[in-house]
């Protein structure tokens, strides 16, 4: 340890600061540009990720923040085959055309077909024979009364004879004028040979001009990255996942300035190809540079940042999280590669504040953990209807990843149990959220409060509000000035 207490820098986090109003000729918040960029080649219409956690994200988020303009993060506390199921799922759930769709033999049961039909999320199947010639449709409908499920899908199906299909290579307007025309919803698409070459549904036609600002990857599907460890299956993990269509992976890691990030950074880069990594979790300008250097194509930038987070309290490192952004900000600046700020936003303000410090996303985790599209039930207390949040780190969260990566049920499940209460020291906690509704809801207060902040300092864009900032710190008074005070709050 070099130096005395005077030559300590101060951190400071969204609390400790206030963005100074500017002249602004913003006319309106409509007029305030939201986009940005998640990593070096993912364009986003809003700066808004969901976090790679349990709790928060898998295909129901990601597909709703997709389709917002943001980006989910599916976690990776899953076997490869769910995650990779996950991201099938938003790949699958809209698009121009669905290449791969889901299909099933002539000669499965019926209940074969409900259970895709439940699992996958899809309101359809395509059946076709072992050549994949088409032979028939099956939807929902065909099956929601359906006693017997162990008829034949041939038996409930629409055969090929009455199916309305259309060639490969048919232009959406076409297509829109055969779906309507015939009052269907799903229209197979086949090839010369009369083999399945993909399906297009009236639900995607109607997504697209009910979401116009919706992420989309260049087949008009819904983005989606995925996050992955370092160690054990990460490389199979990767490999399936981008596989699978991810558009991003996450190197996801508590401490991302270290050996093990990068050595994995290289290692996806050099073995994957031209795949976007983002990679973290940093919070230093050297950490931030030198994740660059090692080929990251964005910096996620929290250590202890997070509301469900100990690490400060257990290891006694981190940083707070405005000058953690501003710092790696700072080393990022020579690059082309954005700063994804991740944790510790609770109101829309903390967005603003931390867009203008140089991030260009942020990544929300309990925030989120508390709506309609985050994993797990409702739990209803006293009459208040609450969901669950967890840190990653936590030890439910850790108990439940040592069970499930040892396979063990039964007494085996117990001794892990255990071994992992003797020996873990978490970094995180878990607790109840309120329940929030839609996530949609979340978003929508979390970039209007952005736009209006925009308009605060007179900046059209998130470039000019970068450059336009600025900064002062303010005392506990001014802090608490800042809340509502001196009233008998009734709303
Ligand atoms: P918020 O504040 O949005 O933060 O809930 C989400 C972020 O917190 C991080 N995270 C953790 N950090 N221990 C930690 O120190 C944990 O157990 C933990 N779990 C999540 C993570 O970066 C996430 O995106």
């Amino acid at each position: 340890m070099k130096g005395s207490a005077s030559d300590f820098r101060v951190g400071l986090t969204f609390d400790d600061v206030l963005l100074v109003p500017k002249f602004s000729d913003v006319k309106s918040r409509r007029d305030a540009d939201t986009r940005t960029r998640f990593s070096r080649r993912i364009q986003l219409s809003v700066p808004v990720v969901s976090a790679n956690m349990d709790t928060v994200t898998e295909s129901s988020m990601a597909i709703a923040l997709a389709r917002l303009g943001g980006l989910g993060v599916i976690h990776r506390f899953l076997s490869v085959e769910e995650q990779v199921a996950e991201v099938l799922k938003v790949k699958r759930s809209e698009g121009v055309v669905i290449e791969d769709p889901v299909t099933l033999g002539p000669d499965r049961p019926v209940r074969e077909a409900v259970a895709i039909i439940s699992d996958r999320d899809v309101g359809g199947i395509v059946i076709v024979d072992g050549s994949r010639k088409v032979v028939g449709l099956l939807t929902r409908r065909d099956i929601t009364l359906e006693d017997d499920l162990d008829r034949k899908v041939r038996e409930v199906m629409t055969p090929r004879a009455k199916l309305i299909t259309a060639r490969k290579g048919v232009s959406m307007e076409e297509a829109k004028k055969i779906l309507h025309s015939n009052k269907i919803e799903k229209l197979p698409l086949l090839d010369g040979r009369g083999k399945l070459a993909g399906l297009i549904t009236s639900k995607d036609i109607m997504k697209r001009k009910q979401f116009p600002s919706a992420t989309k990857d260049a087949k008009g599907r819904l983005r989606v990255a995925a996050a992955v460890g370092v160690k054990g299956d990460h490389m199979e993990r990767s490999r399936r996942l981008l596989d699978a269509g991810a558009d991003a992976l996450v190197v996801d890691i508590a401490h991302g300035h270290s050996a093990y990030a990068i050595d994995t950074l290289r290692g996806i880069k050099r073995a994957l190809g031209d795949v976007e990594v983002v990679a973290g979790n940093v919070a230093t300008s050297r950490g931030a540079l030198d994740l660059i250097k090692a080929g990251a194509d964005a910096v996620k930038v929290g250590v202890g940042s997070g509301s469900i987070c100990v690490t400060r309290v257990v290891t006694g490192s981190g940083v707070p999280q405005l000058t953690a952004i501003l710092d790696s900000a700072q080393g990022a600046a020579d690059s082309d590669v954005p700063i994804i700020g991740d944790g510790g936003i609770r109101v829309p303000g903390d967005v603003t504040k931390a867009l203008a410090a140089g991030a260009s996303s942020v990544m929300v985790g309990s925030l989120f953990a508390g709506t309609e599209e985050s994993p797990g039930p409702t739990i209803l207390r006293e009459g208040v209807r609450y969901k669950l949040t967890r840190g990653m780190a936590s030890l439910a969260a850790t108990v439940d990843r040592r069970v499930r990566e040892t396979r063990t049920t039964g007494p085996g499940e117990d001794e892990v149990i255990e071994e992992v209460i003797q020996e873990n020291v978490p970094e995180g906690v878990e607790g109840l959220i309120p329940y929030k509704g839609r996530v949609e809801e979340v978003v929508k207060q979390l970039v209007g409060g952005l736009r209006s902040g925009m308009s605060y300092t007179g900046a059209h864009s998130l470039t000019e509000l970068r450059k336009k900032a600025e900064f002062m710190r303010i005392t506990s008074a001014g802090y608490k000035e800042s809340l509502p005070h001196d009233i008998q709050r009734v709303a």
